[in-house]
């Protein structure tokens, strides 16, 4: 597999993605909204960014074009049902077609952990079905991931919570006893890369975890430690947790939490089995945080940027 297209190869995982496969060789297309938010990328050997809207069938039938392979990394956490099945649903199936009309019979598809047609959140409803639909095509070799929540460099997750403990003497904690097992973002940007070439993975499903599980309270306690900050942390429970999730959905601009965040808490979001020994060890959440002291300027321009939509 030369020739690779990355649908979100300018997000969070994506980036590590395109080094990892640019290190190996490859050469890799990732088509953006805004070309300018990805430009980055293009000092990397063998990477191409294209601006096109990948929502429509003509542009992503040509940027498919000679292609080996396709990775759809598409995702977004918060919208209306609509926007929801646009990204998990629609665009999978778009892509597949794009895929069948250009004869590219690979393809890695991104889910998530706790993906459920039946779940009462959308994200995971969605992200579900989005999942079957592209299982469900035995004419092309498919390989889907489903990582709990992904740390690293960049991240949004426990980011936000050190941006909250930086600023909130005390932090009201919604969901505390949720459960969570970290993985590494080079650990499932590894997992991608392996794959790739790899027959083995067709028709696989693989969950991506860490080495271990932690509550939503411990986490943000070791993010608390890791920043030398001592805080009152007050979990509310799970009534006054989704009359919080309302009210920060209620909040103009970038959503904190919503209620449909709350739902897919409801869930442990751990996998027993850990990280699949073919892609190798994955990293311990506590001694890779170091990112989140320096997070410095660059990353946190990078997550202002993004949330701004410039
Ligand atoms: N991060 C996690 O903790 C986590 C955990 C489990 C699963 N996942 C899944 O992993 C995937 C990647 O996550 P990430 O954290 O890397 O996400 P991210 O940083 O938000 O990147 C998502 C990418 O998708 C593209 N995108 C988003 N909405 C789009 C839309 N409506 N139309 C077209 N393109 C759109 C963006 O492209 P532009 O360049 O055009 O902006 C962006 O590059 C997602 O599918 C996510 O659901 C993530």
């Amino acid at each position: 597999m030369t020739n690779i297209c990355i649908l979100g190869g300018g997000g969070f995982v994506g980036r590590n993605l395109v080094s990892q496969l640019a290190r190996s060789g490859h050469r890799t297309t990732v088509p953006s909204r805004q070309r300018q938010r990805s430009r980055d990328l293009l000092v990397l050997p063998g990477v191409e960014v294209v601006e096109t809207d990948i929502h429509d069938p003509a542009s992503l039938e040509r940027l498919l074009a000679g292609q080996d392979a396709a990775v759809n990394l598409v995702g977004i956490l918060n919208g209306s049902r609509r926007a929801f099945e646009r990204a998990h649903i629609e665009l999978p199936v778009k892509l597949m077609a794009a895929c069948r009309a250009n004869g590219v019979r690979r393809l890695l598809h991104m889910s998530a952990l706790g993906a459920d047609t039946g779940s009462k959140s959308l994200y995971q409803q969605t992200k579900g079905e989005g999942e079957q639909r592209v299982l469900a095509a035995k004419d092309l070799d498919v390989t889907v991931f489903r990582p709990s929540v992904i740390f690293g460099p960049g991240d949004s997750f426990l980011n936000l919570f050190a941006d909250l403990l930086q600023i909130a003497p005390v932090v009201p904690l919604a969901d505390g006893r949720a459960r969570f097992q970290p993985v590494h973002v080079t650990d499932v940007a590894r997992a991608f890369a392996l794959a790739v070439d790899d027959p083995d993975t067709f028709g696989q499903v693989y969950n991506l975890c860490g080495p271990q599980a932690y509550s939503l309270q411990e986490l943000v306690g070791i993010v608390a430690d890791t920043l030398g900050l001592k805080r009152t942390v007050i979990p509310l429970g799970p009534s006054l947790s989704w009359l919080f999730a309302r009210l920060l959905e209620m909040k103009p601009g970038k959503k904190l939490m919503t209620r449909d965040n709350h739902y897919a808490m409801q869930t442990d979001n751990v996998c027993p089995d850990g990280f699949p020994a073919r892609f190798g060890e994955p990293a311990n959440l506590a001694a890779n945080l170091g990112y989140l002291l320096g997070a410095g300027i660059k990353d946190r321009y990078d997550r202002f940027r993004t949330a701004a939509g410039r």
